[in-house]
């Protein structure tokens, strides 16, 4: 598995010869001015909740690549109702696909449109592959229900926000991570707009004093799993 870091909360992922899309928003931001969108591949686009900062180029890559759209019943509706197929999902939810298993697990944030519409309830990913197992948690706070997560499967990264103000920071990232018992964190969702940047050497510290790494990767660079 191949995982692309596309700026803010923005992911592609290469597993089984698929790729994935995850929470596109790259038009709109000036720190991914070097990813051409029309350059992505994207079977399948996994979207978290209704927030414009993570839908914003989902329309685009969708009529391009003919992607497949995975989210919760709501905003899959919304994007049937502009001509794109997709994949409802809700909290707690599997389904096998061609890549994997996957989750639609539960975030604690909110999800409306841009417009205001009701966008359901926020979601994350749990992807369950033949190269390993990785936990997308989306815009979420802290919560005892990642605990659930390691109760059932193993999981060999988790990618979680850590910008804070909207979601959790770095210290409630870093209790995340015990409670997914996971030493493998890439962190996202930080340093686009200001009420989001963070110390980068401060926030490895913070992960490295409890025994897990933290990778903050390049936009545009990749790590494998
Ligand atoms: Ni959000
Ligand atoms: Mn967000």
């Amino acid at each position: 598995m191949k995982i692309t870091y596309l700026g803010h909360a923005s992911l592609a992922i290469e597993i089984a010869g698929k790729y994935i899309i995850v929470d596109p928003f790259i038009t709109g931001n000036e720190l991914a001015k070097n990813i051409d969108i029309n350059s992505l591949k994207a079977d399948y686009i996994l979207v978290t909740h209704a927030h414009e900062d993570h839908i914003l180029d989902v329309e685009s890559i969708a009529k391009r690549t003919d992607a497949k759209i995975v989210s919760n019943f709501e905003i899959i509706n919304h994007f049937e109702n502009l001509g794109i197929a997709g994949h409802p999902m809700n909290h707690g939810g599997s389904w096998q696909f061609d890549f994997g298993k996957l989750t639609y697990t539960n975030a604690i944030h909110s999800s409306s449109f841009p417009d205001g519409s009701y966008g359901g309830q926020p979601g994350g990913f749990l992807l369950e592959t033949e190269d390993g197992n990785v936990y997308i948690a989306g815009d979420t706070a802290l919560t005892m229900d990642m605990k659930l997560i390691s109760m059932q499967t193993k999981v060999d990264l988790a990618v979680l926000p850590i910008g804070d103000n909207f979601t959790m920071g770095i210290e409630g990232a870093a209790i995340a991570a015990e409670f997914l018992v996971c030493n493998r964190i890439l962190g996202y969702h930080y340093d686009t707009f200001g009420y989001i940047e963070i110390d980068h050497k401060k926030a490895k510290e913070i992960f490295k004093n409890k025994g897990v790494n933290l990778t903050l990767l390049e936009i545009g660079s990749s790590l494998k799993l």
